[in-house]
């Protein structure tokens, strides 16, 4: 980042809110939240029709839940390998009728122990991000990951393992109405845009994901690892910004 950026962040109090005091090491507890661009994707752009038999049925019955049915089904789902794993799944956070929708990957090992998303280092950066543009966790907010199960290791989740838990993530977003779907780095991107994504070429830009404006910035655990990518985090933000505060249509 050049000087005169960082000039520029500093005053507008971007600096010292997004500076994390120590940064953890890389793998230790959070997501992986993959380059943006540079490697080839995790997971297919398009993850399969859910196909397993009963997958139909599963989702139309999620598809009619209410927010406790939610919980309780996710918290019991056995639909893919992540349940084997987990200490809890970890559902979402956040007001129930928000402006913005902020769709990350999956739980990390401090997510999983506490059964909240975003809590640990990148959660951290999520809350600045939101502090910087006047939200805040449960003000206008609502926050989701793509898989509500903790992927071993961190890894990026699976194409089948997104597919079998879009059912819960797509009733979300009917429940919570939201203005606007902000799509944090490539997997959720890919699953909510159901296309091959490049976050370098798709920020920026507004996708619709049924009939609610959605956009695409980089994940904040990649963020952590990738300072200078902090100052198009930060147009990014100035575009949700907008976006979000536009009466609803
Ligand atoms: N990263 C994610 O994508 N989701 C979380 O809940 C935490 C970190």
């Amino acid at each position: 980042m050049s000087g005169r950026r960082n000039e520029i962040l500093r005053e507008i109090g971007l600096g010292p809110l997004w500076r994390l005091r120590e940064a953890p090491p890389f793998g230790a507890g959070e997501p992986a939240a993959e380059a943006p661009d540079d490697t080839p994707p995790a997971t297919p752009a398009t993850p399969s029709p859910a196909g397993a038999p009963g997958a139909v049925a599963r989702a139309d019955a999620i598809s009619v839940m209410d927010w406790p049915q939610l919980a309780e089904a996710t918290a019991a789902c056995r639909a893919c390998r992540l349940c084997e794993r987990r200490k809890q799944a970890v559902l979402g956070v956040g007001d129930l009728q928000p402006q913005v929708l902020f769709v990350g990957e999956g739980p990390g090992a401090d997510e999983d122990e506490r059964g909240e998303p975003f809590v640990g280092q990148a959660g951290k950066l999520l809350d600045a991000m939101l502090g910087s543009i006047g939200l805040a966790r449960g003000r206008g907010v609502y926050i989701a990951n793509t898989v509500k199960c903790r992927p071993p290791e961190n890894r990026t989740p699976q194409a089948e393992e997104m597919t079998a838990c879009f059912p819960y993530l797509k009733r979300q977003i009917a429940l919570l109405q939201p203005r606007l779907i902000v799509a944090l780095g490539r997997p959720a991107a890919q699953v909510l845009l159901d296309a091959e994504v490049k976050i370098g070429a798709a920020r920026g830009r507004v996708f619709d994901h049924d009939g609610i404006p959605l956009v695409v910035t980089y994940h904040p655990a990649y963020l952590l690892r990738n300072l200078p990518d902090k100052a198009r985090a930060w147009e990014d933000l100035c575009l949700i910004r907008r976006l979000a505060s536009q009466p609803a249509a």
